[in-house]
């Protein structure tokens, strides 16, 4: 099976349901991503059982947004954990990015897929495009409800950055839309995880990826 650029977005609180769905899909995946639901709802060991129960790696989305001694305070623990990437917020500034990136591969936060971004965050993401060039971490979170934000976030992002997307499905956005725009990896949570059967809609995901690829 070729390569998946998809990333299940696990946000469920309850560690048996987390490892069977996990378990389920992990032939469509390239990734897990973990969020407070589940850290909260399971404790930071379901990091490693997913590791042990898919072989896949596991991103911990914690949306770090503190000083760089508390940012370097959190991502430690969870990169001992085992988590293989940590997503952090770039608003708080490079030294606060950089305390994570010296621990391990990290995801900067660079847009947000929900309406509430445009407020904020939307009007400073050419300078935390600047900031990703900067420190050149391991990839950037760009919207997938805005393939035209995506575009322009790949049009001004170093090449070898890579662009991770969620929003795809329950929030609005289309894969095959998105990944046209530049995105090297899709971020799906509800569409899978809330759906009948997680396996076959994986699967179909997969499959609309694939035909991008
Ligand atoms: O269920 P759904 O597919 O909307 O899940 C999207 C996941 O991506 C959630 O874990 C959400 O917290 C996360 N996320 C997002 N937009 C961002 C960054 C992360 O939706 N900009």
């Amino acid at each position: 099976m070729a390569e998946s650029r998809l990333i299940l977005a696990l946000d469920v609180y309850e560690r048996e349901r987390a490892l069977e769905i996990a378990r389920e899909t992990a032939d469509y995946l390239w990734a897990i991503k973990v969020n407070w639901p589940l850290i909260i709802g399971s404790g930071l060991d379901i990091i490693p059982e997913l590791k042990e129960e898919t072989g896949l790696p596991v991103i911990a989305d914690l949306k770090l947004a503190d000083i760089p001694n508390t940012n370097r305070l959190i991502a430690g623990k969870v990169f001992e954990a085992g988590a293989d990437y940590i997503i952090a917020h770039g608003f708080v500034g490079s030294d606060s990015v950089e305390a994570v990136m010296e621990l391990g591969k990290t995801i900067i936060v660079v847009e947000m897929s929900h309406p509430g971004a445009r407020e904020f965050i939307q009007p400073v993401t050419d300078r935390l495009i600047e900031l990703a060039n900067r420190l050149e971490p391991f990839g950037v979170i760009a919207p997938a409800t805005r393939p035209e934000r995506v575009a322009y976030i790949r049009s001004k992002l170093k090449p070898g950055i890579k662009i991770l997307t969620p929003g795809v499905g329950a929030q609005g956005g289309k894969a095959g839309e998105v990944l046209k725009a530049g995105a090297d990896y899709i971020i799906v949570g509800r569409s899978i995880y809330a759906s009948d059967n997680p396996r076959e809609s994986a699967r179909q995901i997969y499959e609309e990826v694939r035909a991008w690829s």
